[in-house]
């Protein structure tokens, strides 16, 4: 008996998510299965078992009678959990090393931009300007993680080793050595009260959409070195007021900030973030999935399903994440 399908439904384009690029990458992982990318080619829906998707249309799942479980080919399922009509059918999401690498890179990159003064480095090199400034140690500095799920721990832990004073906020307690843990929205006021560089690695739920906004950065610490707190969201566009965002850089409620996502993607050309002096942007790349590295993640899992082992990563659905 043929071996069921593998259907991609990528929204996608001509960066990491060109859908060729994954059906090429899934083809050899696979060996033998079937792989059929859902807006190219001609396949009998009753032959698909499983699905590989990033952002795919809602409703989109409903065409395929006989799946057995859905990939989703990043960490976040929240594009995957806003439609209605999602099957009956376990959620897998990306949690593999080279994601997590990833993403600790780019918030430790930044967290040493805001704490290494880089942006007024910067401004001092375009005018030829030879004018260093004080320069405090890492252990000066507060560094607060919302979300200590799988990527806020990693990264915590790179942090709390290059000296930095690391707490965590989520929804558990999470102990780790050197690494203080607060839990649960009645500890929330008391984690930004210590905090000087926000680093939010949630993922976007009914609970957080919305977090990122000015009550909540009005509690963060205002006695620390770097002269005002400093926003680095990698989480998801809609954990942010980008209004708020842009009024507390005015108004000095904030000091600076670094977005890598944000409410609507791909930013608007004439979004007024793009040219905030406070503001460094990265365009949705903190960390990408990686085809190698994920069609392998696939192949494996699908591999210990058939043969009666569990999946792993799987999203609890009444969570949200
Ligand atoms: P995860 O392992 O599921 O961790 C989520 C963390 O958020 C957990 O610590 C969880 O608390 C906490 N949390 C969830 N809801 C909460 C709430 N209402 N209050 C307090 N804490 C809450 O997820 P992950 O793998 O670390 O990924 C996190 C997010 O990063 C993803 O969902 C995605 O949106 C984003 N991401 C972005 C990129 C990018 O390129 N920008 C790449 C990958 C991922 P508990 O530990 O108590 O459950
Ligand atoms: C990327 O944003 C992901 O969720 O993996």
């Amino acid at each position: 008996m043929a071996k069921g399908a593998l259907a991609l439904l990528i929204r996608g384009g001509t960066d990491n998510w060109a859908p060729e690029r994954w059906k090429a990458r899934f083809e050899s992982e696979l060996g033998d299965r079937a792989v059929v990318s859902v807006a190219e080619d001609r396949f009998d829906p009753r032959a698909v078992h499983y699905a590989a998707v990033w952002k795919p249309d809602a409703g989109a799942l409903r065409a395929f009678p006989d799946l057995k479980a859905v990939f989703n080919l990043g960490a976040g399922v929240d594009a995957v959990l806003s439609d209605p009509t999602f099957p009956q059918v376990p959620l897998v999401r990306v949690s593999d090393e080279d994601l997590t690498s990833r993403m600790t890179e780019y918030v430790v990159m930044h967290t040493l931009m805001h704490h290494r003064q880089q942006a007024y480095l910067d401004a001092c090199q375009q005018r030829r300007e030879w004018a260093p400034r004080l320069q405090w140690p890492a252990k000066a500095v507060r560094v607060g993680i919302l979300g200590m799920g799988v990527l806020g721990r990693h990264a915590a832990q790179a942090l709390r080793s290059l000296g930095f004073q690391v707490a965590g906020w989520s929804r558990t307690a999470h102990a780790a050595d050197g690494i203080d843990s607060y839990a649960g929205p009645d500890r929330l006021a008391a984690f930004l009260a210590r905090t000087d560089i926000l680093v939010c690695l949630l993922p976007l739920t009914p609970q957080t959409r919305g977090i990122l906004c000015r009550p909540l950065f009005a509690q963060l610490a205002r006695d620390g070195v770097l002269g005002g707190p400093v926003v680095i969201n990698a989480g998801r566009g809609g954990l942010q007021i980008e209004d708020d965002i842009l009024a507390c850089l005015d108004d000095g409620t904030l000091k600076a900030v670094t977005l890598d996502v944000f409410e609507r993607e791909p930013l608007e050309v004439d979004s007024p973030l793009w040219r905030h002096p406070a503001v460094r942007i990265s365009p949705h790349n903190a960390a990408d999935t990686d085809p190698d590295a994920i069609a392998a993640y696939v192949a494996a899992q699908i591999v210990d399903f058939e043969a009666g082992r569990p999946l792993r990563n799987v999203v609890d659905m009444g969570r949200g994440y």
